[in-house]
């Protein structure tokens, strides 16, 4: 179920980045696929509460992501949010439309299909919705002693910072900073087809106490207050997501606890997120309540994440 949401989401959110890149998610999209996506995306009632043209040109080009991001953020957070009758018109159209695509996803032909797409986009979207619009007063970029990746391309300071900063912004830039680059479709392609051997090798360095990190737990938390049982996916599964041995037998949530316990991080189920982080949304549908802990998490370790 969990799974098959992800892979819902998974194509909606490849078919809201760009068209042309779907290829980087290993999918060839049929003529009918595309224009159904096109439609789907383009009519007026989606593109009021998911205003995809926002992030397109960024991802059809070699325009920084970020800025994009932020600002389509800054649309889908403080605008009101898809009603299930504009998300259920959208799906079904792309269902329609993207049938042997989306088959070739799920690994199922079946024909009804449809409908549980259907409920899938309208029981995620407002889990997504209340991710993206999560937003962290201490932002990376703005702390001189905790961030000693150093500054990034494009200074935190240039986005949306009222009542915080977004952690997806936070989180972006950090990365930025720690590639040292503008973050790009061609650059995280170059990263993934290893033409950039700079860069994959600073990839490869990554370590697991990347997870370390407020605002990603806080993503954890909220998506544990609606499926509690994600915290119990074997890391097995996921293995690959985070480079790691495939014989480990812990949890999602064994393994983000016991990595991040240095730092006082660790995963909650009952909606209770770190110091530090709110949800900065209109009219959430998100159908539970989400509070800030009070207790700080030591917020320089919570940014010291990449090799060391
Ligand atoms: C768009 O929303 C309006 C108002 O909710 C509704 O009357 C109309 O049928 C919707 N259009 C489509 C194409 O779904
Ligand atoms: C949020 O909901 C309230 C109450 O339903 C409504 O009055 C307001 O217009 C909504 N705001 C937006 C931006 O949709
Ligand atoms: C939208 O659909 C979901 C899934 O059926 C349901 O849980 C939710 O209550 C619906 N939201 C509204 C506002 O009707
Ligand atoms: C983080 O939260 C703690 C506890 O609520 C607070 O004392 C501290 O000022 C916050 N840090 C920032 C940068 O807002
Ligand atoms: C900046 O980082 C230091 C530790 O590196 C921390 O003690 C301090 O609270 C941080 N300041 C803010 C405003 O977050
Ligand atoms: C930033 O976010 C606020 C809500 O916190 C929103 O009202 C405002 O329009 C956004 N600013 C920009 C430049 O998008
Ligand atoms: C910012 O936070 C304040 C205090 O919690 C709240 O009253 C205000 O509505 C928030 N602004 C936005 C745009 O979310
Ligand atoms: C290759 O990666 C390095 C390190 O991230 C980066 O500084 C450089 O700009 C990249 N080169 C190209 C051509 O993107
Ligand atoms: C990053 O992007 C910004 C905004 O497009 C641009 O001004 C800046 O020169 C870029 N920096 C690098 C290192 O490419
Ligand atoms: C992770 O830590 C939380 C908070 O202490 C605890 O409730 C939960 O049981 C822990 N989970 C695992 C698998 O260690
Ligand atoms: C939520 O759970 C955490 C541990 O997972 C606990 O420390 C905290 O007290 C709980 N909060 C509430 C309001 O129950
Ligand atoms: C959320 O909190 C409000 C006020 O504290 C309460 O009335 C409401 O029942 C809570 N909703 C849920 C789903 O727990």
């Amino acid at each position: 179920m969990v799974g098959k949401s992800v892979l819902a989401l998974t194509a909606l959110a490849g078919a809201s980045t760009a068209l042309a890149q779907l290829s980087l998610f290993g999918l060839t999209l049929s003529q009918g696929c595309e224009t159904a996506l096109l439609g789907a995306f383009t009519s007026s009632n989606i593109s009021q509460c998911l205003p995809v043209s926002t992030l397109i040109p960024a991802f059809t080009s070699s325009a920084p992501l970020i800025p994009a991001l932020d600002s389509f953020m800054s649309d889908v957070c403080y605008t009101t949010p898809c009603s299930n009758a504009t998300l259920q018109a959208a799906t079904a159209t792309i269902a329609a439309g993207c049938s042997s695509s989306l088959s070739n996803v799920t690994g199922s032909s079946s024909t009804n299909n449809s409908d549980s797409l259907v409920m899938d986009v309208l029981q995620v979207y407002p889990v997504i919705r209340e991710v993206l619009c999560l937003k962290t007063s201490n932002p990376y970029g703005t702390n001189n002693t905790a961030d000693f990746l150093g500054p990034a391309p494009i200074p935190i300071t240039s986005y949306n910072s009222t009542n915080g900063t977004f952690c997806v912004t936070s989180v972006l830039t950090q990365l930025s900073a720690y590639f040292g680059t503008n973050l790009t479709l061609p650059f995280i392609e170059s990263i993934s087809t290893h033409m950039n051997t700079t860069a994959s090798g600073l990839y490869s360095g990554i370590s697991s106490t990347f997870l370390c990190n407020d605002c990603i737990f806080a993503g954890v938390d909220v998506v544990e207050r609606a499926y509690p049982s994600v915290g119990m996916t074997p890391v097995q599964e996921v293995a690959g997501v985070f480079n790691m041995s495939s014989s480990s037998t812990m949890t999602l949530n064994g393994l983000l606890n016991s990595t991040c316990a240095y730092e006082n991080l660790a995963t909650t189920t009952n909606g209770t997120l770190p110091a530090n982080i709110t949800v900065s949304i209109i009219n959430s549908t998100f159908p539970y309540n989400l509070t800030t802990a009070r207790t700080s998490t030591n917020s320089s370790m919570a940014k010291r994440i990449f090799g060391l």
